[in-house]
């Protein structure tokens, strides 16, 4: 990445000739239903610029969703990958451990919310972390119903797309699905709904505080458009599961690592959940999750109940650690609590100008804006989808999501400057005003 100059540049129409023929290509050998939000293919990445094939370079506001939280191509991750490739890389942790699994256990067993004893499993990604929380969770309460959230997002996997609030295009003609999942509202202040009364309520009338093993829920609801619950909604569903019996598992998947100004979101509520889940962030860009559970929880988990072949592969442990050590040495968690400071008042300062945006939102390096109707506040996905689209012409990578599909959110990686911050900005501005 040193070499690759952190600036927007646009040399061809997108998607360029290389990337069209590779997407031709691609369009012949892999199924439809792999989606594509900008057909450009990669080349080179690094701190806050993708570079396409046809040398077009991007604005990142997308980090590969919230993944390359320290960049894309990191020295100390790529320094760290390099010497563990030499060294070896795979044994199956649980026929021939190695010191770099239980370097990450440690590190997650400190950094995550709460002093108590904790032990952490590693995964291969956020969807087999939710899973084995899950399993936990119903091993140790003995019970089996599990409560998510409308808009929730927590994996493609049997359970998680069970879990998973939003059908199309997750769970449309995969079902049935998992038995004993339930769902109640997600807090969605700028949408007036999911009050803490109302959903301790459903707990107790609709499924039943004793046959509640888990609540699973997003500190900030990602997938579903970066909302941000009312204060204390989740401090109140974290007292609920105490006084019932029930655990609390924040899925940090997407919110973790210093995304959102803390080392992990439930902190900006000072809340501490019976169970973590990771994923994204922490492998620095390799793939690995984790599940952080108090110890006399996981613990009670019978030998060989847990585990898996790649889970917690050594490259990608010598990545995480390499990730890890960059948040710290760099002040990544100071650093994304400044990028919200500067994007957040511009966002606003636009909202101002534009009043097809709704509700400017987020915690740090994790921000949004809702695009609506201004005369009826109905989301107004087609308009975010032509935003994004005249964004990604112009050289800025930025993502849609929301259970409407009208939200345009914002994850950079923290190593991106201030000067490209702006100027991904200046190109949304100048899509704002086209289609408006
Ligand atoms: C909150 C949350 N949980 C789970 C997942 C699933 O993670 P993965 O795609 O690594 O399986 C995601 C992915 O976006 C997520 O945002």
């Amino acid at each position: 990445m040193s070499d690759l100059p952190q600036e927007r540049r646009v040399v061809t129409p997108i998607p360029g000739p290389r990337s069209a023929e590779l997407m031709q290509r691609r369009r012949k050998a892999l199924p439809a239903g792999v989606g594509t939000t900008l057909p450009v293919f990669a080349a080179r990445a690094g701190g806050g610029i993708l570079e396409d094939v046809d040398g077009n370079q991007f604005v990142d506001f997308a980090s590969g969703i919230a993944v390359t939280t320290v960049g894309a191509s990191a020295p100390r991750v790529v320094a760290a990958v390099r010497e563990q490739v030499d060294a070896f890389t795979h044994t199956c942790f649980q026929v021939t451990p190695y010191e770099g699994y239980v370097a990450v256990c440690e590190a997650l067993n400190r950094l995550t919310p709460g002093d108590h004893d904790k032990r952490t499993l590693l995964v291969n990604s956020g969807a087999e972390a939710v899973e084995n929380a899950v399993k936990i969770a119903r091993y140790t309460t003995g019970r089996s119903a599990v409560v998510a959230f409308d808009h929730g997002f927590h994996g493609r996997t049997l359970l998680g797309m069970s879990l998973t609030g939003k059908v199309m295009p997750y769970k449309q003609g995969f079902g049935p699905f998992a038995p004993e999942v339930y769902r109640a509202e997600y807090s969605y202040p700028y949408r007036g709904t999911g009050d803490l009364q109302s959903t301790v309520q459903y707990l107790d009338k609709t499924v039943g505080a004793r046959n509640i093993a888990c609540v699973v829920v997003e500190p900030i609801a990602g997938e579903g458009g970066f909302i941000v619950p009312a204060p204390g909604w989740l401090g109140g569903l974290a007292e609920w599961c105490r006084d019932n019996g029930s655990l609390l598992i924040a899925d940090e998947v997407q919110t973790g690592f210093a995304r959102t100004g803390a080392w992990f979101a439930c902190e900006h509520e000072g809340v501490v959940p019976d169970i973590v889940t990771t994923a994204k962030g922490m492998g620095g860009g390799l793939p690995l999750g984790g599940v952080t559970a108090r110890a006399d929880l996981i613990d009670a988990v019978h030998v060989g109940g847990l585990g898996g072949t790649f889970g917690g592969n050594p490259v990608a442990c010598a990545a995480a650690l390499a990730a890890l050590e960059t948040i710290e040495a760099e002040g990544l968690v100071d650093r994304a609590r400044a990028i919200g400071e500067l994007m957040l008042p511009r966002l606003r300062a636009l909202q101002a100008t534009y009043d097809v945006i709704g509700d400017v939102r987020g915690r740090g390096a994790m921000v949004a804006i809702e695009l609506v109707d201004p005369r009826t506040d109905a989301p107004d996905a087609a308009l975010t989808a032509r935003i994004a689209s005249t964004c990604h012409s112009n050289g800025l990578l930025v993502l849609t999501a929301g259970s409407y599909g009208n939200v345009l959110r914002f994850l950079p990686p923290l190593v991106i400057g201030d000067e490209l911050l702006h100027d991904g900005l200046d190109v949304l501005e100048k899509a704002l005003a086209a289609a408006s």
